[in-house]
C-alpha cells in the first residue's frame, strides 16, 4: 500500500470532489503545486481543507466498482461472460440514469460521438490491437440546450449489434429507449448513422429523422436523375423522394447529401456566401434546402455541448482507464447541472438576478457549496446506521415495498394476543412492536425491559 488508509467519510468525499472541480478551473503543471506554500503558489484552497496525502490517498484508491466483484469478473477473461466495462458499471449506470431522470428532451435530439482522451488502456482484445488514446462514447443529446441525455461507452468491434442490422443502426436504437423517451422527436444524425432503414423504422415509431448520408448506403435510389451536373455551381440542388424519404443533394464548397423524413425539399431559404464573380469577391445569397439549414443549425448545438464539457474539464493524467471515466462522469454531471440551471432560470426568473451564472462561475459556486456542505456534515454527529450495533432504539418500518411486510408484535404475543401484527420494529433490538397513536408497545416493551 502506497498510502496510509483512513476510512472515507462523506465529508472527505465532498471535499475531494470540490478539489477535483477546482483543478478544472485552476491549472498547474504538477498536482503537488496546489499544496505548495511557496511563491508563486500559496493557494489557500485546497491545502486548508484537505492535506495532499489524504487527497492522493483517496485518488489512488478510487474505484468505481467493488474490487472483490472485479476479481470475479477478471476470472471470466476471454469468455463470453467477461464484462469489459465492469470496473465502471455501477457509477456509469447511475450517471446515465440520472441524466435521463432529470430532464426530458425538447423536440430536437441528436446522436453523435465523443472521444474521452486517455493514455490509459482497457485490456485489449488481442496483442495486435493498436494502442488507443481514448475512448469513444455514443451520445444522445438535446440539440437546443446541449444536454447529455443518454450515452454508451463503445467497447470495440467485437460488440455484437443488438438488432442484427449493423453497428450504426444498433447504436442509435440502443440510445433511444422509446418507452421512456416517448415519441414525436426529430433526430439529427451524421453520415455515420444515417441510413434509409434506420430512418424508415424510426418514422414508424413517430420519430422524424434528418441527417447527412453516404451515397453508397443501401436503400438510396440508384437512379442518376437527381445527380448534380458535373460543373455544379454553389447553390445548385436536386432532390428525389422514395416513400417517406427525401434525398437532397446540394452544392456548397463541395456536394452535400442529406436525407430527411420531415422536410420539404426547398421553401425559398438562402445563405450568404462569398463568391468570385469576374475576379471580384462578393457576398451573394444562394438557395439552400430546408433540411440542410436545420441540420446545420442542430449540429451547431452539438459542437456547443462538446465545448461545454471540454472547457473546464477535470481530467488528470492517470494510468487507470476507469479513473478517466470517473473524471468524464463528473464533467457530464456538472455540465448537465449547469444546463439545467439555465433552463430553470428561464422558468422562474429570480427578480434579483438579471442573468444566469456563467459556466465558469457556476463551477466555482458548485465547488464552494460542496465545501460548505462538507463542513456542515462535519459539524453534525454521524447518523446512526441501521446495521451498526451502536444504533439507538428507534422505531423503523420493515424494509419492504410489500404492504404485507408485517410481523407479530413481540409484546402482544407475550401477553397472549398472538394475532396482532405490526409493520414497525426496533432498529437496535430488531423486535417487531406496535407503534400507533392508540397502542405504544414500542415504549412499553422497552420500559418493561429496563
Ligand atoms: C451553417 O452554420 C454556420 C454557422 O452558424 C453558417 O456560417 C453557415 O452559413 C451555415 N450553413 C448553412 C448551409 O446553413
Ligand atoms: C427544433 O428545430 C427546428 C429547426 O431547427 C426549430 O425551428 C425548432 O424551433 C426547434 N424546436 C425546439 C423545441 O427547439
Amino acid at each position: 500500500m502506497k498510502f496510509q488508509w483512513d476510512v472515507l467519510t462523506m465529508k472527505d468525499f465532498y471535499t475531494f470532489l470540490a478539489i477535483i472541480i477546482f483543478t478544472g478551473l485552476v491549472s498547474v503543471h504538477h498536482r503537488s503545486d496546489y499544496w505548495r506554500k511557496t511563491w508563486p503558489y500559496s493557494f489557500q484552497f485546497p491545502g486548508d481543507s484537505m492535506n495532499r496525502n489524504r487527497f492522493e490517498a483517496i485518488l489512488w484508491s478510487l474505484h468505481l466498482s467493488d474490487p472483490k466483484e472485479d476479481e470475479e469478473n477478471e476470472k471470466k477473461w476471454n469468455t463470453a461472460e467477461y464484462d469489459r466495462l465492469f470496473k465502471i458499471k455501477p457509477l456509469y449506470t447511475e450517471i446515465v440514469n440520472a441524466c435521463k431522470a432529470n430532464f426530458q428532451p425538447y423536440r430536437n435530439i441528436s446522436i453523435d460521438e465523443r472521444m474521452v482522451q486517455s493514455k490509459a488502456c482497457m485490456k485489449p482484445y488481442n496483442k495486435d490491437q493498436p494502442t488507443k488514446w481514448g475512448y469513444k462514447l455514443f451520445v444522445l443529446a438535446d440539440v437546443s440546450i446541449g444536454y447529455t441525455w443518454n450515452f454508451h461507452v463503445y467497447v470495440g468491434e467485437s460488440e455484437s449489434p443488438s438488432t442484427g442490422r449493423g453497428l450504426s443502426y444498433s447504436t442509435v436504437m440502443d440510445l433511444l429507449p422509446l418507452p421512456l423517451l416517448g415519441s414525436g422527436y426529430l433526430l439529427y444524425t451524421d453520415s455515420h448513422y444515417s441510413s434509409p432503414a434506420l430512418f424508415t423504422d424510426l418514422l414508424k415509431k413517430n420519430i422524424g429523422c434528418c441527417g447527412t448520408i453516404r451515397t453508397q448506403r443501401i436503400g438510396i435510389p440508384k437512379t442518376r436523375v437527381n445527380d448534380l451536373p458535373k460543373k455544379a455551381e454553389r447553390g445548385d440542388m436536386r432532390w428525389i423522394r422514395r416513400g417517406d424519404l427525401l434525398f437532397v443533394k446540394w452544392m456548397d464548397t463541395r456536394e452535400v447529401t442529406v436525407c430527411s423524413t420531415v422536410h420539404k425539399a426547398y421553401s425559398g431559404q438562402t445563405v450568404q456566401r462569398k463568391l468570385k464573380a469576374a475576379g471580384v469577391w462578393e457576398s451573394k445569397s444562394i438557395p439552400v434546402p430546408d433540411a440542410i439549414v436545420d441540420y446545420n443549425r442542430s449540429m451547431g448545438g452539438v459542437d456547443l455541448s462538446h465545448a461545454l464539457i471540454g472547457f473546464y474539464s477535470v481530467r488528470h493524467k492517470t494510468m487507470r482507464w476507469y479513473k478517466t471515466f470517473f473524471y468524464h462522469f463528473v464533467d457530464i454531471a456538472v455540465a448537465n447541472s449547469y444546463l439545467l440551471h439555465k433552463e430553470l432560470w428561464k422558468l422562474r426568473p429570480d427578480p434579483t438576478q438579471t442573468k444566469t451564472l456563467t459556466h465558469k462561475f457556476f463551477r466555482e459556486q458548485l465547488a464552494k457549496e460542496m465545501l460548505e456542505f462538507a463542513g456542515g456534515l462535519a459539524a453534525r454527529p454521524p447518523a446512526p446506521s441501521p446495521s451498526s450495533s451502536s444504533a439507538a432504539c428507534l422505531p423503523a418500518f420493515f424494509e419492504s415495498t410489500d404492504s404485507q411486510a408485517r410481523k407479530h408484535c413481540k409484546r402482544c404475543t407475550g401477553a397472549g394476543l398472538t394475532r396482532v401484527k405490526t409493520s414497525i420494529y426496533c432498529l437496535k433490538c430488531k423486535v417487531p412492536l406496535c407503534f400507533t397513536s392508540k397502542k405504544n408497545c414500542f415504549r412499553q416493551w422497552h420500559e418493561e425491559l429496563s
